[in-house]
């Protein structure tokens, strides 16, 4: 999709999904270690999450996307969004999922993945998005950077146990489209 610095971004296709999944939950063991049951990080699989994700990657409106390392081409990062799920209007997109390996955070990645995801929602009629982010998630900080507000508070269950999960909306998305 283009090439920014030390990553490129493009659309995720069924080929990725075991990367995908791969990132997904060594970046579910590397952040949520100590928030979440160990047995419940520790069960997690690369194959459960390939098939979830799967599943997901073909329903209708959902799009992938994925930052590559450019000289080994390996996946170190992916988001994916589509249409908000829940009772919401057609013109507020959701941030489903959106992981960075550990040893390439910071360098930007998460905001060029949060702002591709946001233009492309936006060509699909999107006029606002939002994520949900565990509340004891430590990059929190992350949507608040990036201009989101916390709008919502529900439980989800994770493993037998409930946590509390915060909405981030960007209600006008102009500070992603312009960056
Ligand atoms: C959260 C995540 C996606 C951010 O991606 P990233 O590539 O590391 O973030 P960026 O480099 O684009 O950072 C953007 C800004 O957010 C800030 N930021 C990111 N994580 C932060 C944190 N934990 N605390 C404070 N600020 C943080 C950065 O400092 C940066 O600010 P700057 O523009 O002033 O330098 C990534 O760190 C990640 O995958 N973390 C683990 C899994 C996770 O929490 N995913 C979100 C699930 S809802």
């Amino acid at each position: 999709m283009s090439d920014q610095g030390p990553f490129e971004i493009r659309p995720g296709t069924g080929d990725d999904l075991f990367m995908i999944a791969g990132v997904l939950v060594d970046t579910w063991r590397s952040t949520f270690r100590g928030l979440l049951a160990d047995d419940f990080l520790n069960r997690m699989s690369r194959e459960e999450q390939a098939v979830r994700h799967a599943r997901r990657m073909g329903a209708a409106g959902v799009c992938y996307l994925v930052a590559l390392e450019p000289s080994t081409r390996e996946i170190i990062g992916f988001a994916n969004f589509g249409p908000g799920r829940g009772t919401v209007p057609d013109d507020i997109h959701e941030i489903y999922a959106l992981y960075v390996r550990s040893e390439h955070q910071g360098l930007g990645i998460g905001t060029a993945l949060v702002c591709s995801a946001a233009r492309h929602c936006a060509e699909h009629g999107a006029k606002s998005l939002f994520a949900w982010v565990l509340a004891g998630n430590p990059n929190r900080k992350f949507y608040e950077q990036l201009g989101a507000k916390a709008v919502e508070t529900t439980s989800i269950e994770l493993g037998n146990r409930s946590y509390e999960q915060i909405a981030y909306l960007w209600e006008e998305m102009t500070p992603l489209l312009t960056r």
